[in-house]
């Protein structure tokens, strides 16, 4: 917790800090249409309803002043529909149609409630929310970055917590404390590390199956004590700034992750080709041997759509050059792998080298839009160039001229920028971040980087977003960042940076994964095989086997360590590999309308099976393995020489992709998963649509699209979205969404493709069936009530070929009523 408020008028012995002190009486001073404002002390608070299921709660200390502007928040317009404030002796209620905010005056405590009467975010009766400050008791003197703050809640012993961004160790975070910090680790990431590259203050909290959330929006230094200090206790605070916090009331996680991404932002639909398998490493040196790669992934039909050029291809680290010497045209390069198919996406770090004879060191100078040290010098620290200056992202000016700077790029025809080092990371001392009381002037609006520093990842990925979609209106810009804040899923992807070719790591990308998720960040990936450290061929090979589902797919490795490329270590891994690439160029159909869904809803990609099933809590501890959407489960193997293991199915109807062989849940199944061969579960009746294997996504339309499905008696629906695959047309009108259901009883098995909603054409001619788990050959089947031909029956899988229609279709399959399969 901060103990220095950086001004020397408020120096402040370290002893008197502290001490917390719990909001006292509240006087009603104004009442709002939708909540109500009170002072406590010196401190206004106000509680207001957003929407039925959401309020905002705000406590501005020391006569601060009241504002919610935030560089999170995406949606600032609220109507929640009807909402009554009622005034009661020593209460207020503001109650929407979904649930009530409960504001007790003497003492000032909080609680909600939802329209089934269970409480939730409840304040602890004795310490409610408060303030610790920094200048002694008694003493007038203001902090003038605003006094820590902090807010107990009550902590039902049914409670249980997820969620909380990016971390290490297990899915589930009850009993744990919480640092939102951003940092570039040390390398080697263990449990026993807090903070990463990323900051979500947000809590999903389970309690009997029933969600709400909680997300404290403030960009400096954040903490949650989730029940570790006291088991029936959770606080929640922040170092300097206002708390401002926001209550979600569910009662699902999809509910609370629907609203969570209105305020925060959703994550944009992707150009298509990033959904496919990326290749890097710290460093393709040369343009030689970019090429070389290329050429290898090809040669050896392994599916590749991107490339990326690390800190080498640039003029001594120089942000916005190319090193003619190791890549004397980058245009010419970047054209002939884009006739194979491959995006190139180059890295760009914050620092910018201190040179006279550099143009964009000047430029940012001379427009100054550096931070600046304490006492108003250009602040200085080193990085890989050497001694830079740092971009003060919190400056609209600063963010739209570094958007204009990568022009540079763009005109040589790359694809998409890699933010990094983007906390920031400094090397002096080694590793660390900008000094607290570094300054951003922010064009007008000072704060110290204490106040910001959250901030820094987030901002610099949106200047690059921004500046991409002005400098390439008619392309989805794709930015891909190590730092950020709450709300970056709509600026940039994420990769959890420099992770390690361990066992562990193979372990602990799903619990991250999935807690980011969680967490509104569902555009994520680790780098597969691991960044530092030593992979092997079976590592790489079981570490693909869980990244062909992450939402994103990039094998990614330190300068220093063996290559690991997918041919790095022969056979069999290689042709494992193949194959596993293959069903991730094959999934992209079902993964795109994953996509889709998680731009209209929020709801992650990658997500806990708690996300669907959270009135199992055998799921809340279930992170070892994971769904894609609702179709798929994934139990990947993280140990070495194992071939076995222990899933947990929930309930309902599972098909082992590779046997096909059924399983009943809830129940714990042992799975033989030999190397090349995860245990993966289709969930009976929920078509999953595949495109052919291709190397790249643009080789050829991908006719036929198939639907997978296994049937058992029940009903499911998956959902398949299409548009051009870039560019903004979707937004007119240009898509192609549809529903594909299954319904199966003893006899027949009905799947209907609904009609089409928008006007994109996928380019295609057919679609085929492919229906698996009928123990013998249906009796007939039926396309929109006539009897259809074009269907075969061969080593137990029904296979039907229909026209691709945008109208709805339907096809009736008659079951052997002897075999008696459902
Ligand atoms: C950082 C990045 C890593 C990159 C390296 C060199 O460590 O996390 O991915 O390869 O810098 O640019």
């Amino acid at each position: 917790m901060r103990d220095d408020t950086h001004f020397r008028q408020f120096v402040v012995p370290r002893a008197t800090g502290h001490l917390y002190e719990p909001l006292g009486t509240a006087a009603v001073v104004e009442q709002g249409p939708a909540g109500v404002r009170l002072h406590v002390g010196a401190a206004t608070v106000e509680i207001a309803a957003l929407a039925p299921d959401l309020f905002r709660v705000g406590l501005f200390a020391d006569g601060r002043p009241v504002a919610y502007a935030s560089e999170a928040i995406a949606q600032t317009v609220w109507h929640a529909g009807p909402v009554a404030v009622e005034r009661q002796d020593s209460a207020v209620h503001v109650r929407t149609s979904a649930a009530r905010a409960l504001v007790q005056l003497d003492p000032l405590r909080l609680c909600f409630e939802d329209a089934a009467g269970r409480r939730f975010a409840e304040d602890d009766p004795e310490l409610g929310m408060g303030l610790l400050p920094l200048a002694p008791r008694g003493s007038r003197l203001v902090d003038p970055l605003g006094p820590p703050t902090r807010v107990y809640k009550r902590r039902p012993p049914t409670e249980r917590y997820f969620g909380c961004g990016e971390r290490t160790g297990g899915l589930e975070k009850t009993d744990s404390h919480q640092v939102f910090w951003n940092t570039d680790p040390p390398v080697e990431h263990t449990a026993s590390l807090n903070n990463l590259y990323v900051s979500i203050p947000f809590l999903l909290a389970l309690d009997r199956g029933a969600a709400w959330g909680l997300f404290l929006d403030n960009p400096g230094r954040v903490e949650f004590d989730l029940a570790r200090e006291h088991p029936g206790r959770a606080w929640f605070g922040a170092d300097c700034g206002d708390l401002v916090y926001y209550v979600f009331a569910g009662p699902t996680p999809a509910a609370v992750l629907d609203r969570y991404t209105e305020l925060t932002g959703r994550t944009p639909l992707p150009p298509l080709w990033a959904l496919g398998n990326h290749q890097s490493r710290w460093g393709y040196k040369t343009a030689d041997e970019v090429r070389a790669i290329a050429r290898e992934f090809r040669a050896r039909d392994l599916p590749c759509d991107a490339l990326y050029l690390d800190i080498d291809y640039m003029d001594g680290y120089r942000v916005f050059t190319w090193d003619r010497e190791r890549f004397p045209d980058p245009a010419g390069l970047i054209a002939e792998l884009a006739a194979q198919g491959f995006h190139v996406v180059t890295i760009v770090d914050p620092g910018v080298k201190v040179d006279e004879g550099y143009a964009v060191y000047r430029e940012g100078r001379d427009a100054d839009l550096y931070c600046k040290t304490f006492l108003g010098a250009e602040y200085h620290n080193v990085v890989w160039p050497g001694t830079c200056a740092f971009p003060d992202f919190t400056n609209p000016r600063a963010r739209d001229w570094w958007g204009e700077q990568h022009r540079a790029l763009l005109d040589a025809g790359v694809a998409g920028i890699w933010c990094d080092m983007d906390e920031p990371t400094v090397f002096i001392p080694t590793p660390a971040t900008l000094p607290p009381d570094v300054a951003h002037p922010g064009g007008g609006t000072p704060r110290l980087h204490a106040q910001v520093h959250n901030l820094y990842g987030l901002l610099m990925a949106r200047a690059t977003r921004e500046g991409l979609a002005r400098l390439r209106p008619d392309r989805r810009p794709f930015v891909i960042t190590r730092s950020g804040y709450a709300g970056l899923q709509r600026d940039a992807l994420h990769w959890t940076g420099d992770n390690s070719s361990w066992w562990e790591h193979v372990w602990m990308s799903m619990p991250q994964l999935q807690n980011l998720g969680l967490s509104g960040l569902a555009w994520v990936g680790t780098d597969i095989g691991g960044y530092a450290g030593h992979a092997t061929g079976e590592l790489l090979t079981r570490w693909v086997e869980l990244g062909i589902f992450q939402p994103f797919c990039r094998n990614h490795a330190a300068w220093n360590t063996r290559p690991q490329e997918p041919w790095a270590f022969g056979e069999p891994y290689e042709g494992h590999i193949r194959k596993l690439l293959q069903l991730r160029q094959r999934l992209i159909p079902y993964l795109y309308s994953l996509f889709d869904e998680c731009h209209r809803t929020g709801a992650p990609i990658l997500r806990p099976l708690l996300f669907a099933y959270p009135d199992d809590a055998t799921t809340y501890n279930a992170d070892d393995e994971f769904l894609l959407g609702d179709a798929l489960l994934v139990a990947p193997i993280a140990r070495p020489g194992v071939e076995h293991r222990v899933v947990y199915l929930p309930r309902g109807a599972w098909f082992h992709y590779w046997s096909g062989q059924r399983f009943d849940g809830p129940a714990h199944v042992l799975a033989r998963a030999p190397l090349g061969e995860p245990a993966i579960y289709l969930r009976a009746n929920h078509p999953l649509p595949l495109w052919p294997a291709m190397r790249h996504v643009a080789e050829r339309p991908p006719d036929p699209l198939s639907l997978l499905l296994f049937p058992a008696a029940g009903e499911g629906a998956t959902s398949l979205y299409e548009d051009a695959g870039d560019g903004y047309e979707h937004e007119r009108g240009a898509y192609a969404r549809r529903r594909l259901a299954c319904a199966t009883t003893a006899t027949t098995v009905t799947v209907t493709l609904d009609a089409q909603e928008g006007a994109y054409q996928p380019p295609r001619t057919q679609v085929e069936l492919l229906l698996r788990g009928l123990p013998t050959r249906p009796r007939a089947v039926r396309l929109d009530g006539a009897p259809a031909d074009a269907w075969t029956w061969d080593a137990a899988i029904l296979r039907l070929t229909l026209p691709a229609s945008p109208r709805a279709q339907r096809i009736a399959i008659e079951l052997d009523h002897s075999a008696n399969q459902a």
